[in-house]
């Protein structure tokens, strides 16, 4: 069936309502746009899982500083041709007023991120009905998910993104949906979102992609020298070793953690932001490894920063 554009939600949703009650199975893939090899991994998943794949092209400017919004690499007519290169059946593509019907300038997204150190639930997701700034359905992300990681240095883009996933869920009503394990904060953060709000969606994580050398995909990696490049892929054989060990039977979390702090230390030019091993639901750092954890390090090569984690099961 040729490839569909939408922009009303009210139209998605019955268009995507009558599939279901066909016996037809949704898979979802979300996106901010500016699709790569990343996001194509993500659809070929669900196209293989699946009969109807949708995707949602939405620039949502919850989850950026304006700058970063106003710069963001967006070109809708390439994403038309990579979803169409990759089976998507239908391509979700709303404005802004679509989504967030009662906010009445863009700068008011912004005024929200002033509110990002407010007081949070420690457990439960809460929905505000409308906030200040005209944002509707505004998911507050419990400070147990938030206050960990990344998270510490930016929480109000996991209300963002939790949101405007809760927003599209609604239109969609997907059986599945699909999201990187690279981010793997918000990966957590979704599931538990789901969790709450979407029990019989299941929320599927696909392994981060990686470079024919074993780097992690970033758009950051372009910045790096030969040299910087082979010092981050040591940095992965560190996190590789770590998980050599839990599998040969190591549990405790502090031995893992100084060999692989070892191995990153004779490195030059490395310096360690953040290092550790959290539960892999609930992103709170382990002593003893038991269940699904993540080898989680963020460091900076001469003041490049770079994240690369290992989920092991
Ligand atoms: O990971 C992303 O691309 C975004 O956070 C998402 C899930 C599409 C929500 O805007």
């Amino acid at each position: 069936m040729p490839m569909k554009v939408i922009k009303s939600a009210l139209e998605t949703s019955t268009y995507v309502a009558n599939m279901r009650a066909s016996g037809q199975k949704i898979g979802f893939v979300p996106t901010l746009g500016g699709l790569h090899k990343g996001h194509q991994l993500l659809m070929q998943r669900a196209r293989e899982e699946n009969d109807v794949v949708v995707i949602s092209i939405f620039l949502n400017p919850m989850q950026f500083r304006k700058k970063q919004f106003i710069e963001y690499p967006s070109d809708f007519e390439q994403d038309k041709t990579i979803a169409r290169k990759t089976d998507v059946d239908l391509i979700f593509h709303p404005s802004i007023d679509e989504m967030f019907p009662f906010v009445k300038r863009i700068d008011d997204f912004f005024r929200f991120q002033n509110d990002e150190f407010r007081m949070r639930d420690n457990k439960r997701f809460v929905v505000e009905p409308k906030d200040k700034n005209g944002i509707d359905n505004l998911i507050r992300v419990p400070s147990t998910l938030v206050e960990q990681l990344d998270g510490k240095l930016h929480p109000w883009c996991f209300d963002g993104s939790a949101t405007i996933v809760y927003k599209l869920f609604q239109i969609l009503q997907p059986n599945r949906a699909y999201f990187g394990e690279k981010d793997i904060q918000q990966l957590a953060i979704l599931w538990k979102m789901a969790e709450t709000y979407f029990p019989s969606l299941k929320v599927v994580g696909v392994p981060a992609l990686r470079e024919a050398d074993g780097l992690a995909f970033s758009s950051r990696n372009a910045l790096l020298s030969d040299e910087q490049r082979q010092i981050a892929l040591n940095v992965h054989s560190a996190l590789r070793h770590g998980e050599r060990l839990i599998r040969r039977g190591e549990f405790e979390a502090f031995l893992v953690l100084s060999a692989i702090k070892e191995i990153i230390k004779v490195q030059s030019f490395v310096n360690i932001d953040y290092i550790d091993i959290v539960d892999k639901k609930s992103l709170k750092p382990v002593s003893q490894i038991s269940g699904g954890i993540i080898l989680y390090v963020a460091f900076f090569i001469n003041g490049i920063r770079l994240i690369d984690t290992l989920i092991v099961d």
